[in-house]
């Protein structure tokens, strides 16, 4: 499917599906006034009839014999004025997507949402339009037989050239952060069985293929015994597939001194190891690499959006199974920053793989490190199953993040590291363990993460409920993988 933008008069497109709004209410104006006109009022006159009421996701579909040449013509509703933003907008352009699919229409033609009346930029428009229509657009087909069929041609029209050309920087960015979502996306939704350590080093360098922007580096078992990565090593040792760390830098075309680390959980099955996990709890199980699945998004989309700042990508990948060769409760590893850890529950194996990633990262001396990881049930009890939990060391990276997930729509909200439950995971024969009590689960995994990330300024996403969606979220978030955290973190990094 092509996405374009270009000037032109909708009353005057031919098409198979002419897309256009309404806000509750206040109904119809701008380039939709002019479709109504050259309807002969026909489209204002219809909805009446019928229930629709320009409520936000809903639809009303005309068909259209004269008048205009376009075959069938759309009315998106907008909702209420007063809460109209970019978020609308994206889930409007993704639900015109959607009757254009059930349609099997080839070619459509949308009006530019809320350029006009609605008062937002063309740019900001442009981008999260592509966002809404790429995303809705996306299944994950690989498996299966039956394929759904794309319109070949989404035509973005306005009759403003000066929208038009402001507009096409936020197509590029649109198409750039859609693309990184849509990588993570196919990652998460790979089974298990398809997908082990030595997957994600290929997705790495398939994403640096070809782009002096992007180097990579692996560490295997051997180097990783020899860099003291105990903890990641433990967590692999009930799997055949061998543990792999990955190292991918980003490095801009200008000079810059500022350097960010994006640090992902990357167990490619969590079956919870000895500590089993009951077979429901598993089912979405091979979604537990989610937070490497965002790093590689967003470092699939870095070289098309060029940021001003040195990032670097890494995630410690490994599988955690159960074997005669697994970790036991009660075993005692020791991390690559010396600290030893008595494993409890051997299905806290997150925080374990983390404590290495994360002391690797800090080797790297970044301004900021920012991890993404599926870590607590506990998260997804507190939060629900559409919010990620942020918890930060320094209150002004935090800021900027959740400004980020903010602007590129996605749900964050902090919760705290209470200094007072550090004593929940105090060992009696370690320096401490992976388990917390029966409470603050989601506290107490950060917490524990704290300890390897020095002082540096840190945030850590656990996005164990928006990462995997069991049922569907909005009409460009489908059931599976999400790719969520990619635009959240492409944003923040625009943001240098
Ligand atoms: N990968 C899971 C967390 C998870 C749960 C992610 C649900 C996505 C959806 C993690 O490794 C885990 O098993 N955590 C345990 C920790 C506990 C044993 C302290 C949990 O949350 O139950
Ligand atoms: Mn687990
Ligand atoms: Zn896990």
């Amino acid at each position: 499917m092509d996405i374009s933008l270009r000037k032109g008069y909708l009353s005057k497109e031919k098409c198979d599906l002419l897309v256009v709004n309404a806000f509750e209410e206040s109904g119809v104006g701008g380039a939709t006034e002019s479709v109504d006109l050259a309807l002969d009022g026909k489209l204002v006159k219809f909805w009446k009839e019928d229930a629709f009421k320009g409520k936000q996701g809903s639809t009303n579909l005309l068909r259209v014999g004269s008048g205009i040449p376009a075959k069938r013509v759309v009315v998106v509703g907008l909702g209420k004025k007063e809460d109209f933003n970019l978020e609308v907008v994206r889930q409007a352009a993704a639900t015109s997507l959607k009757v254009a699919k059930s349609l099997e229409a080839k070619h459509v033609v949308s009006v530019m949402h809320g350029v006009g009346n609605g008062g937002l930029s063309a740019r900001d428009v442009a981008r999260v339009m592509v966002e809404g229509v790429r995303l809705a657009d996306y299944t994950f087909a690989k498996y299966k037989k039956d394929k759904t069929v794309s319109p070949k041609l989404f035509e973005i029209v306005t009759k403003n050239g000066r929208h038009v050309r402001n507009g096409e920087k936020g197509l590029d960015e649109g198409e750039a952060e859609a693309a990184g979502v849509v990588f993570a996306r196919d990652l998460v939704n790979t089974p298990g069985m398809d997908l082990h350590p030595e997957t994600l080093v290929e997705a790495a360098r398939k994403v640096a293929k070809g782009k002096g922007s992007i180097r990579v580096r692996v560490y295997d078992r051997e180097k990783l015994e020899k860099m003291g990565a105990g903890c990641l090593l433990g967590v692999a040792k009930g799997s055949v597939h061998e543990p792999k760390m990955v190292h991918m830098v980003y490095t801009p075309k200008v000079k810059t001194k500022k350097k960010v680390c994006l640090v992902g959980k990357a167990v490619t099955f969590d079956s919870g190891g000895l500590s089993l996990k009951p077979s429901q709890y598993m089912e979405t199980m091979k979604c537990d690499m989610a937070g490497s699945a965002a790093v590689l998004g967003v470092f699939a989309a870095i070289d098309q959006m060029a940021p001003k700042v040195e990032v670097h990508g890494i995630f410690g990948a490994a599988e955690n199974m159960p074997s005669g060769e697994a970790i036991r409760p009660g075993d005692v590893l020791t991390a690559m920053n010396k600290m030893t850890i008595e494993v409890l529950n051997t299905d806290a194996e997150g925080r374990l793989t983390l404590a290495d990633t994360l002391t690797y990262a800090t080797k790297q001396k970044p301004d900021a490190i920012i991890d993404l990881a599926t870590l607590t049930g506990a998260c997804v009890v507190a939060l629900g199953e559409e919010i990620t939990a942020l918890m930060s060391n320094n209150s002004e990276l935090s800021q900027k993040i959740l400004a980020s997930a903010e602007e590129a729509g996605e749900k964050m909200w902090e919760m705290p590291l209470e200094k007072n439950y550090k004593k929940l995971i105090k060992s009696e024969i370690a320096d401490i363990k992976n388990t917390g009590s029966r409470w603050g689960g989601a506290i107490t995994a950060g917490l524990f993460l704290q300890n390897f990330v020095n002082d540096i300024p840190w945030v850590h996403l656990d996005i164990a409920g928006p990462a995997f969606a069991e049922r569907v979220v909005d009409p460009y978030t489908g059931k599976g993988g999400t790719g969520h955290g990619v635009r959240t973190l492409l944003h923040y990094l625009r943001s240098f």
